[in-house]
This record gives structure tokens, sequence and C-alpha cells, in this order.
């Protein structure tokens, strides 16, 4: 489906996002085991949450969805059943990499697979430390998707995470609640904490040594009500919108801004960014606020070393900033880019190109020089939700109507994208 956006007066209004991807995912599979009920509300609207639910459902979980509400009876660490048939983590990155963790320590065989983008990004980070704890799985040529996990008893273990990725050091700790002992998972660069606290949350024993989490197994999780916060990296649409047509000023409420995640904001204010946060308050560990954010003249700057791991998602729509920036945006160290739901380096460079935009290419990053102009173009997301919304953005500052072609990837983490962005409009 190609959606037609044309260019912007200016955005006005308050909107009031669904919940993050990220924390839906933990949610979700953590109550799935924990025992008793768990009551998740503002639980994401993505196709993504969505299949977490069905896998879910397949491995024998009562779950119940209304809306945004979704209800699981927790089965506790073994209640799950063989699902008879092959789990479908569908686009889901998260999926592949995490439920693996909890799938390599049941008592029966299961499958995993997922479409042709989860397909082709490699699972070999998880396979090394779920080896390691004594986990049996086999993989297409050893590193892609399906999997194949057979039963196994694991073994707590002490990994250092290689790559920063808040998924393996997930997957490594959902492991760790079935070992017996301490697991430990060590990062280089700290990433996302959704499931240090989550699991906190779920009443497991779980410690944070600095850059060390530490998980004892085997262990009791108990169901939680629950709240997810809006997700951060879909309000970084409607910032990005805001701050780059003039005479905008616009609201977003109940926003997660999880010190881990919220990097973008300190990142975009050292931009020159006019944001104001509000009303902070934490909700089961989740910081959660509302964001002011006026339109202003950004500055440009550096993305490399740590802070690409800590604002990897957004970096296609900070790419678009960048290039109406004064100084323009350069993106070091971010060779994860590549293996995303697309070669995000490759399709966000392609899609600027087709408005005209200069980029200059490298392995692991790129540099958009500042000061250039938006043209009319026909877009693509290929297949990838944040790029569809990222170039909708643009789009708002070209010359003239700009066509996504692919534009339904948005529903992958946010279906209420491209209707929400025209209720800013404001003419
Ligand atoms: C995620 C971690 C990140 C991120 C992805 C969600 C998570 O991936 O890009 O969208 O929920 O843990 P990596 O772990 O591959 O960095």
């Amino acid at each position: 489906m190609a959606e037609r956006v044309s260019p912007a007066r200016k955005l006005a209004g308050i909107v009031r996002l669904p919940g993050d991807k990220s924390i839906s995912h933990r949610y979700a599979m953590l109550g799935a085991i924990a025992e008793g009920a768990t009551r998740i509300g503002n639980y994401s609207t993505g196709a993504d949450c969505a299949s977490t639910l069905e896998c879910l459902s397949a491995l024998g979980v009562a779950v119940g969805r209304e809306g945004a509400s979704v209800s699981i009876s927790g089965c506790g660490l073994y209640g799950l059943r063989d699902p008879g048939r092959v789990l479908d983590a569908g686009n889901s990155g998260s999926i592949m990499r995490m439920l693996p963790g909890i799938l390599a320590a049941q008592r029966f065989p299961t499958r995993i697979t997922g479409d042709e983008s989860v397909r082709r990004r490699p699972v070999d980070r998880i396979l090394r430390p779920l080896e390691a704890m004594g986990a049996s799985i086999s993989a297409r040529e050893g590193r892609f998707p399906p999997l194949e996990i057979r039963p196994a008893k694991l073994k707590a273990v002490d990994y250092q995470v290689p790559v920063p990725s808040a998924q393996v050091k997930t997957c490594v700790l959902f492991a760790g609640l079935y070992a017996d002992g301490v697991t430990t998972v060590r990062e280089l660069v700290r990433t996302r904490d959704h499931t240090e606290l989550a699991l906190k949350e779920f009443g497991a024993e779980i410690d944070v040594e600095g850059r060390a989490v530490l998980v004892r197994g085997p262990a009791r999780l108990k169901g939680r009500d629950l709240i997810v916060p809006g997700d951060l990296s879909s309000a970084a649409f409607f910032m990005a919108a805001a701050l780059l047509v003039p005479g905008s000023a616009i609201s977003i409420e109940g926003v997660g801004l999880n010190p881990t995640r919220s990097a973008l904001i300190d990142f975009l204010l050292g931009m020159g960014a006019s944001i104001r946060v509000r009303g902070l308050e934490f909700r089961a560990g989740e910081a959660v606020g509302s964001l002011d954010v006026r339109h202003a003249p950004l500055r440009g700057g550096v993305i490399e070393k740590g802070l690409t791991a800590a604002l990897i998602d957004e970096i296609p729509v900070l790419a678009v900033l960048g290039a109406a920036s004064e100084e323009g945006l350069t993106v070091r160290d971010a060779a994860e880019l590549r293996i995303k739901e697309t070669d995000r380096i490759a399709t966000v460079a392609e899609n600027l190109k087709r408005m005209g935009i200069s980029v200059e290419l490298q392995q692991d990053g790129f540099h958009v020089p500042g000061r250039q102009r938006f043209r009319a173009a026909g877009l693509d997301s290929f297949g990838d939700h944040r790029i569809a919304m990222a170039f909708a953005v643009a789009a708002l500052a070209a010359d003239g109507e700009c066509t996504i072609d692919g534009a339904e990837a948005a529903a992958v983490s946010f279906p209420e994208f491209f209707r929400l962005l025209d209720s800013l409009r404001s003419e």
C-alpha cells in the first residue's frame, strides 16, 4: 500500500501513544511463565507484540485481549505445552532472540521461524550463550532462523555479551530463570534495562552491579497488573516532525522515559531542540512523563560509541533531522544498523537520495551534511516500519507531495501512526 504524504504547514495538538514494544514483549513473556494472572494495560498495538501473544497461545498459555488490555493466565516456569506446530515470530527480531531463552529450557522441542526479514537476521549471538548453558539448538547455516530447539537442562553461566544488545541480555537472563544458581550477564555498554525492571516486578531475585546483571534460578515469578508506558521510539517520529516543521508545538502524554532509552531526548536537546519534560513518575520501575516539543532550529551532531547503541532505533529519523540541521549528522560504530529489519544504512541513504539529499556512506555509518532541502519523491519503506515512519516525517518538509510504497509496514510497531500524524496537522 502506498501512502501519500503532503507537506505540513505546522503541527499542533496532543497525542497519547500506544504502549512500548520492548516492554510489552517482556511483560507478556514473563506473565506466561509466572504463576497466576497478569493483566497488562496499554499493551503495544503493533503486529510484533501480537505475534508474541500468538506464540504464547500456541505454547498453551490462556491469553485474552480486548484492545490494548491483555490478560494472561501464567502457567509457571514449566507449564508451557508443546505447540505441535512451528512458532512464528513474524517480523520480530525481539521474539526470535528473546523467546528462545525460555524455549531452550522446556521439556519438549520447539521450532521457531519468522518472515523473510527475520530469517535473514543472524541469531548466533544468542546461540553462543545458550549453548554455553547446555541448550541444544540448530539454526539454518548455523546462524539464521528457523531454529530447532531440543529439550535441555540449563546451567548457570557468567556471560560477557560481545555486541551491545538488550535482546541478547534478555535471552540469557530468561534462560537463567531456569538454571540452578546465579547467571551473570555482563555488558560492555549498558543497554535498555526493561528486562531487569520487569524481572524485579515479577518477583525474580535479580541484582545489578555496574554493567553486570545477576539472576538466581530456578525462579518463581508471580503474575502482576502492569501498565505499559507509551513508546518513546514511536514518540521519536512526532518529536522529529514537530522539530522539523516551522511553527509546530505538540505534547506527547504518558511516554516511557526510562534513562536507558531516553538518550534521544538529551541528544536532541544537545542539537538545540526545545523539549520540556513534565509530570515524571515511576510505574513498575519504569519512568513515565509527558513531553512538550516545539519547532527549533537544530545544530547537528555526532552519534558514536555507546551513544550509537542507545539511539539505534532512532537513527533513521535522526538522519532526516540531520539533513535539515545546520551542521548535519554523523553516525559511526553503527554496523548493527545493517542487520535490523532492513539494512538501515542502505535504506535511509536510498530514500534520502530520492529526496535530493546528499549522504556519504561508510560500512558502519554515514554522514548527512546539513542545510539541505527535501524534494518531493516516490519513497519506499522496503518493508521496514521505522523507514516508513522516518520518511513520512521527511515528507512533511518536502516541496510537494511524496508517496511511500509499503507504508503499511508502520503497523509492525505503530498501526495508528499515519492517522495520528494527520490529526496533528494544523493549517
Ligand atoms: C530491543 C533491543 C534493540 C532494538 C530493538 C528492541 C529490545 O535490539 O533495536 O528494536 O527490545 O531489547 P538489539 O538488542 O539487537 O540491539
